[in-house]
């Protein structure tokens, strides 16, 4: 299990606790080149994501010095259609010109919806041709919920996964879908492990009131093991053992840095139980539900 860097910061001002903005391209020189330094092996990045790509692109050797998973354009909401796939097929290799790279290590559906819904399967296929030339070494899918994952991985052969995973959401580990995926030999990546830093925070943002009584159950575990909140969100994550990258997003190299010294750290937090925390029943632990101004970009 590693830590791998989430690149949406570097291409929009991402983020509920974001009150800085997109981070500027010196300070993703910095934290790229500390990235590596540190280990770090993956960068995730998407089509989407504003100027990740292309800033990414533009650092060249730094940023090719790892291996790069980026996600698909949307197909569109009414089914699949021919011109659809055309445009996110275009779009594949648009991300290729953005990145300035002839293969990625990974392509991600960006939403399940397409693969699962109408047409999803020509889509897959498109996909899978860009996989037997070459162009792409994995294909998987990004999800947002364990019925998703059971439903791609039950269609599709699925390389590698991105689903979320934290104290608060604890639902692909308490449904034993981890370790299925793992067993299927899906190499997985988890995001949302801060929760866009909101579990780092002192207290939650009001319109997150639903989640207090397991945010103040991570914050009174986290007390009484003398640990901080960042490493009892990173401890958790090593306590699923066959998680392969856990995706962090920072906003420059001091949380880098600090994020990199509580996973150091959360090695020896392992013992302790995270399980009175878990909200996954509550729509607020999805970005996605959060209010308009506050959403997380899928
Ligand atoms: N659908 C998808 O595929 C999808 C969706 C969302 C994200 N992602 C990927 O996941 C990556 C990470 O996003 P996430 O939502 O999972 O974010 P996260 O890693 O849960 O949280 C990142 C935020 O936590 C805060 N933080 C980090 N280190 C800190 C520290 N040491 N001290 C205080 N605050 C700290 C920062 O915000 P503040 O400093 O502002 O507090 C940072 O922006 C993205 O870059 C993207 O690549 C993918």
């Amino acid at each position: 299990m590693k830590l791998a860097l989430g690149t949406v910061q570097f291409g929009l001002p991402y983020g509920i606790t974001n009150t800085a903005g997109q981070v500027a391209e010196d300070e993703v020189m910095r934290i790229l080149h500390r990235a590596r330094e540190l280990g770090l092996k993956v960068l995730d990045t998407a089509a989407a994501y504003g100027e990740s790509e292309r800033v990414l692109g533009r650092r060249g050797r730094e940023a090719h010095a790892f291996q790069l998973y980026t996600k698909t354009l949307p197909a569109g909401q009414a089914g699949v259609d021919a011109a659809a796939i055309r445009r996110v097929v275009q779009g594949v290799h648009g991300s290729l010109s953005n990145l300035g790279v002839e293969r990625l290590d990974g392509l991600l559906v960006h939403h399940a919806c397409d693969l699962l819904g109408e047409g999803g399967q020509d889509l897959y296929a498109a996909l899978l041709e860009l996989k037997a030339e070459g162009v792409i070494e994995r294909l998987g899918v990004s999800v947002y919920s364990v019925a998703e994952a059971r439903e791609a991985t039950k269609r599709y052969h699925i390389d590698a996964m991105q689903l979320p995973l934290n104290v608060l959401d604890q639902s692909f580990a308490s449904s034993g879908e981890l370790t299925r995926l793992k067993q299927a030999g899906v190499e997985i990546h988890t995001r949302s492990v801060f929760l866009q830093g909101v579990l780092l925070a002192d207290e939650l943002p009001a319109f997150l009131h639903t989640l207090a009584p397991g945010f103040a159950r991570f914050k009174a575990v986290c007390a009484q093991a003398g640990m901080s909140q960042l490493e009892g969100s990173l401890a958790f994550l090593r306590q699923q053992g066959v998680i392969d990258h856990v995706v962090v997003g920072v906003l420059d190299v001091g949380q880098l840095e600090q994020i990199a010294t509580a996973w150091h750290r959360s090695a020896a937090h392992i013992a302790f139980d995270f399980t009175a925390c878990n909200m996954e029943s509550l729509p607020a632990i999805t970005p996605s539900n959060w209010p308009a101004l506050q959403k997380e970009f899928r």
